[in-house]
């Protein structure tokens, strides 16, 4: 029997990493996502086939967690979806704390080697779960978006780290004591805390970042638990998500220019709310849906650059729609997609697939900068941010360094949004007052469905 479930967990093994190799092409990342759910499937079937299980109460997780968890799914708007992974990632985190504990109230006497990883299952879960609640609570607006900060905070931090450490050396000494139960639970504890307290201080702006830092401890507390109940697939399965965890937060920070210590400890979304001291001026273009039809009819090639506001406006499908109107009238129509445009990574990806636009059409950051002297007319689509000038040239910006999609080189820019407010780096946008740049105010979807008439009615 051990040796056929060793044999099953090897093929899950196989299918998490053939699936998480296609979830990196958004051609392929549904099958990838469809393999890796099935290794799961078939490893979480064998792994019930173990002797001495409770059913009734597996099953009744079972009912509970898939009903709670298809209702969320369903009703989850996509602009939600960071927040989804928070609360996901938090009970990740959860669920290895209860094991490790569940493992240790049966068996509190155990070798060296379980206790040091029932520790980091608590530790990390522990962590994990009060940081990722805090994370969904700032991303929905139910606590303060701003960093919260205070006078020798990261002392503070780093005291809580000490102690919780000093009672891990005497727990994984001696567990089986009675001391032991009490500094088990003393570092379960200080470990929610420590969750708490080292992500308040991150402001709402860089909390993708911090989601997919704690998608990564998520991984590496599973990793720990599969070591204290030895279960080798839940060791390889966190391993996966650890350390993809972590480099889609190394990718993330560096398309941001930002390290990870820059966006752990600087309270950056502290500038969401205020422009910044060079503020752009200008005279502003506004156009008419009519004005941008003549410009978009006589172009040769069109590049569409979407960015936050078309999630928000889900303007997606009726974007795809003017493309193939373009495409007819022998346009050249391209979607530059930006690494960190729009709230999660792949976000706009995700919404283009979702409106069957043709993945050759969709172009990396580098390869549409290295053409765009050539583009007759961008259209900026509810994007900001990532077509700011600033990130270019200004050094005292926010931005500055963060690579963009160089909209004003094109030789016409559309921009698509409903005011002159700032985006999410609340900074604002030269790009806009720019000789070449024309404003068409309003909501995206409203703007394009009026772009899609004045081609059908011309
Ligand atoms: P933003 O800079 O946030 O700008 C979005 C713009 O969309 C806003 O200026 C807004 O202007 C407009 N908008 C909102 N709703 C709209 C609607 N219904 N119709 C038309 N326009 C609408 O977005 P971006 O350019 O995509 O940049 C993303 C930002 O998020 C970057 O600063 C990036 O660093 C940050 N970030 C991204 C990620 C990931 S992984 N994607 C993670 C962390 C941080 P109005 O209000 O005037 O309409």
């Amino acid at each position: 029997m051990n040796l056929f479930i060793n044999f099953v967990y090897i093929i899950s093994a196989v299918l998490f990493i053939f699936g998480l190799k296609m979830m990196s092409s958004p051609a392929t990342a549904r099958q990838g996502n469809l393999l890796s759910s099935v290794g799961m499937l078939i490893a979480v079937i064998v792994a019930l086939m173990n002797n001495g299980l409770d059913y009734k109460w597996i099953i009744l997780g079972i009912l509970v967690g898939s009903g709670v968890g298809a209702y969320l799914a369903i009703k989850v708007e996509m602009t939600q979806m960071p927040e989804m992974v928070a609360v996901l990632n938090g009970f990740g985190g959860l669920s290895s704390l209860t094991l490790a504990w569940a493992e240790y109230h049966q068996q509190p006497e155990m070798p060296l080697f379980v206790a040091i990883v029932t520790f980091l299952s608590i530790l990390i879960g522990g962590v994990t779960f009060s940081g990722s609640m805090i994370a969904y609570a700032k991303l929905a607006g139910k606590i303060t978006q701003k960093p919260v900060t205070f006078k020798s905070q990261h002392l503070l931090n780093g005291a809580i780290l000490g102690a919780t450490l000093l009672a891990a050396v005497i727990f994984c000494v001696n567990p089986g004591s009675s001391l032991g139960y009490f500094l088990f639970v003393l570092i379960a504890l200080v470990s929610l805390a420590f969750g708490v307290t080292s992500t308040i201080p991150i402001g709402g702006a860089d909390m993708p970042v911090v989601i997919s830092l704690l998608n990564s401890y998520s991984g590496l507390a599973a990793c720990a638990a599969g070591f204290v109940i030895s279960n080798k697939l839940l060791i390889v399965a966190g391993a996966l998500v650890g350390a993809s965890g972590i480099i889609l937060t190394q990718i993330m920070c560096k398309a941001m220019n930002r390290s990870l210590v820059n966006v752990l400890f600087s309270g950056f979304g502290n500038t969401a709310t205020s422009a910044d001291g060079n503020a752009a001026q200008g005279e502003i273009r506004p156009a008419s849906a009519e004005d941008v039809y003549y410009l978009l009819e006589a172009a040769d090639s069109v590049v569409f650059v979407p960015g936050y506001g078309l999630a928000v406006a889900q303007a997606q499908h009726v974007v795809c729609e003017l493309g193939e109107l373009l495409e007819k009238n022998d346009t050249e129509v391209s979607y530059a997609i930006h690494p960190v445009a729009g709230r999660m990574p792949g976000h706009m990806n995700v919404l283009l697939a979702e409106a069957d636009v043709p993945y050759d059409q969709l172009v990396e950051m580098d390869d549409i900068n290295a053409r765009m002297d050539n583009v007759d007319v961008c259209v900026v689509i509810g994007a900001n941010d990532v077509v700011n000038p600033a990130a270019l040239h200004d050094e005292s910006s926010p931005i500055y360094g963060m690579p963009i999609i160089e909209t004003h080189r094109a030789r016409a820019v559309i921009v698509l949004k409903r005011s002159m407010n700032p985006g999410f780096a609340g900074i604002e946008n030269a790009l806009f007052f720019n000789s070449n740049t024309r404003m068409y105010f309003g909501d995206a979807k409203e703007s394009v469905q009026a772009l899609v008439a004045q081609f059908k009615n011309n």
